[in-house]
């Protein structure tokens, strides 16, 4: 079925890994059963669900690198119908491996099917810049959910992820789409309105969610508290938002019978 969401937008900050852990929180809040996978050897999304080290044994390098199933590397989230696949640093060392052949770009998509069947939703959190690793995690998702902010050279961010979808369909032959646009890290609805009148590329009006995301510092804190924001302040601008997007994002998956 295709419900597997690559979080996308490449610049470094836009809020790939927050809105992987809030959004995948949100979705299990509202019961649906969800996998978080952590792509990026950082390991922000692990670190932002209080899963460290010592709570697992294998991770998604372990997958990748064939020495695990994705059974085994999922683990128990303290959220209610979230489990996610860690990461951590031990990821360099098998991404440098399996990137001498872009054939392995294809290898999560094949070893998810194993598990897709049990989940509503599975969000990817890939690395920001381009790579083994990003295009792995593109590859293996039938949709990507771009995260863009008001503030930086984003269109032309958002070109070169055109130009990485149109490749991923042609190389792997894999049918990915965008499911839309979140504006993140936004004040008000009006600066997104006279963003998207500003920039040469009328497409983004019509991909963009009618939730945004606020700046928000609680999402700094909740960072720094290892838990998703829902779970530090239910009532924040932030976690509301998310629960929000949450909603929104199900919608648009119902009313096209994808889910
Ligand atoms: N809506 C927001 N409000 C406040 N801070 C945010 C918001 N979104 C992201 N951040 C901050 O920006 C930093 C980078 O976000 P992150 O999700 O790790 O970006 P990416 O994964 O795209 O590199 C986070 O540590 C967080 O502190
Ligand atoms: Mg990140």
């Amino acid at each position: 079925m295709n419900k597997i969401i690559t979080i996308a937008g490449q610049k470094g900050g836009a809020g790939k890994s927050a809105t992987a852990v809030n959004l995948a929180t949100s979705l299990a809040l509202l019961e649906k059963k969800t996998l978080l996978v952590d792509c990026d050897l950082q390991g922000c999304s692990t670190q932002g669900c209080g899963i460290n080290g010592l709570d697992y044994n294998c991770d998604i390098a372990s997958v990748l690198s064939g020495r695990a199933k994705v059974t085994d590397a999922v683990v128990k989230t303290q959220v209610n119908y979230l489990d996610m696949i860690p990461a951590g640093f031990n990821l360099f060392q098998v991404a440098a491996k399996l990137a001498k052949n872009s054939e392995n770009e294809k290898i999560l998509r094949l070893f998810l099917r194993d598990v897709e069947d049990e989940y509503e939703y599975i969000i990817i959190d890939p690395p920001s810049s381009y790579g083994f690793l990003s295009v792995t995690a593109m590859t293996a998702a039938d949709w990507l959910l771009v995260c863009m902010s008001v503030h930086h050279n984003s269109i032309e961010d958002f070109h070169c992820l055109l130009r990485t979808v149109k490749y991923i369909r042609t190389t792997h032959n894999v049918p990915l789409k965008i499911a839309g646009v979140l504006f993140n890290r936004c004040e008000a609805k009006e600066d997104i309105v006279s963003f998207i009148e500003n920039q040469n590329f009328s497409d983004i009006k019509q991909m963009a969610y009618d939730t945004f995301i606020p700046e928000d510092d609680t999402i700094k804190r909740s960072i720094d508290l290892k838990i998703p924001v829902a779970l530090h302040d239910m009532k924040s601008p932030a976690a509301e938002a998310y629960l929000s997007f949450a909603e929104e994002i199900h919608f648009f998956f119902n009313s096209r019978g994808v889910l």
